[in-house]
């Protein structure tokens, strides 16, 4: 039998409900901000993600899925959603149209790591790109954005920490103050990996969750100030703002992000129901992206949740109780000319938005009140012979037990009042 790829999964019902809650309740709150849909292709040039997020990052140097076309076109599948959204709004004009952009998207992202909890080769994002403004406002909003979300969809107890990289010469002048730090007898301090990086990449020593990194880094590191006027003041402003806002944070020296196009402003939320992999969001402020690309001179700051470990915490912390069910009435029959009743009852529901189901196997009624309880439907409506004669069905609350004989004419009207 062919199963799916390694690191990837089917998502079959009912945890697609869950996945549709946590997509509606997103949508909802991106209505309340102005930002709206965009979706871009899931394969771009491999050169998009090479130029923005960086040639060296693990992302781009280990972790695409990259092949060559049979026009010999270089191609990935999309590993994070910021760079196409940045290209998409660039080729499209949209800076044109307005000063800000405000966007989201929902959909999957590609990454060849090796899989484990909370970690998947096509995982999902929901996340957002606010483009065309360098406002301290817009940061904290974007982070507001985040936690709303989070907030709204029953995910509390969430840790959200931020920093500030500062601008790029700020961040060159931290990267060469690493190197400096750490090169010598004070790289035998470090992980092999970031005896490398110390040399290719130093902010990501920062970042290590290596035990013998962490401590030396710990040690030698302690966020000295390394900020320009500029960054330092916006900075503040985005803490202010934050405070407005009443969001809860910690500032945390050692968040550096493993994409390169990050300036400024960055921040990580983590779960403590997750295990290793317990970043669920992360974002921040890229505001030279845009004209490296080829574009004008504007700032743009975002964010992108995972979704399937949003989905890991919320079955976690709400033990798989949080996602309502969405069937209203399950209708029983029996019989053939009672079944014919039931369906056309069954159309008049479906016309009047309530949602139903049946049963299409002849199964008696003690199997069709247990499928009832299966799909968690509201109310039953059962229907035989003598229901028939008399013009009408019974009608049980699955939750109060309670049962009422209700003419046909009045079925949509009962139903519609109980759970409106
Ligand atoms: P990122 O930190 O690479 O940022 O990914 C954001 C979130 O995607 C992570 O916090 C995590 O929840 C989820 N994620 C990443 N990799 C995996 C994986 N292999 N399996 C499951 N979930 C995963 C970005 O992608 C940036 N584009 C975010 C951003 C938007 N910055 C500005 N705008």
């Amino acid at each position: 039998m062919i199963k799916s790829i390694k690191g990837t999964r089917d998502i079959l019902p009912p945890e697609s409900s869950g996945w549709q809650y946590m997509e509606n309740t997103a949508r909802k709150i991106f209505g309340l901000y102005g930002y709206r849909e965009i979706r871009t292709p899931i394969i771009e040039e491999t050169a998009l993600f090479v130029k923005t997020i960086g040639e060296e990052t693990d992302i781009v140097s280990k972790e695409m899925f990259s092949f060559t076309d049979r026009g010999e076109r270089h191609i990935s599948l999309r590993p994070e959603g910021t760079a196409p959204v940045i290209r998409a709004y660039l080729e499209n004009n949209l800076d044109k149209l307005s000063q800000l952009q405000k966007l989201y998207y929902i959909g999957p992202m590609f990454r060849a790591e090796r899989p484990q909890a909370g970690r998947m080769r096509q995982f999902h994002q929901i996340g957002v790109e606010a483009i065309g403004s360098t406002h301290p406002a817009i940061d904290a909003e974007v982070i507001k954005v985040m936690t709303d979300i989070l907030d709204e969809s029953g995910i509390g107890d969430y840790n959200l920490k931020i920093n500030n990289l500062g601008c790029r010469e700020d961040k060159k002048r931290l990267s060469e103050n690493l190197k400096k730090t750490f090169s010598g007898k004070e790289s035998s301090h470090l992980c092999e990996d970031c005896a490398k990086r110390i040399k290719i990449n130093p902010l990501r020593i920062l970042d290590c969750k290596n035990e013998k990194c962490r401590k030396s880094v710990r040690e030698k590191f302690t966020g000295v100030e390394f900020l320009c006027d500029t960054c330092s003041d916006h900075f503040q402003e985005v803490q202010e703002f934050l405070k407005v806002l009443n969001i809860n944070y910690q500032l945390d020296p050692y968040i550096v992000r493993g994409l390169d196009y990050y300036t400024g402003t960055v921040f990580e939320v983590t779960h403590r129901a997750l295990g290793s992999q317990d970043a669920i969001g992360a974002g921040g402020r890229y505001d030279n992206l845009i004209s490296d690309m080829g574009g004008a001179k504007t700032g743009a700051c975002g964010f992108a949740l995972g979704l399937d470990r949003m989905l890991l915490v919320l079955e976690k912390v709400s033990e798989g109780k949080a996602v309502p069910e969405a069937m209203d009435v399950f209708v029983a029959a029996m019989g053939k000319e009672a079944y014919a009743m039931a369906f056309s009852i069954l159309d008049n529901m479906r016309n009047d938005g309530i949602a139903c189901d049946i049963d299409y196997e002849n199964k008696s009624l003690k199997a069709q009140m247990r499928t009832a309880d299966r799909l968690k439907a509201k109310f039953v409506m059962i229907i035989g012979d003598e229901e028939l004669k008399k013009g009408e069905a019974v009608v049980r609350d699955m939750v109060t037990k309670e049962q009422s004989n209700i003419a046909f004419s009045g079925l949509v009207r009962f139903v519609k009042d109980k759970i409106i």
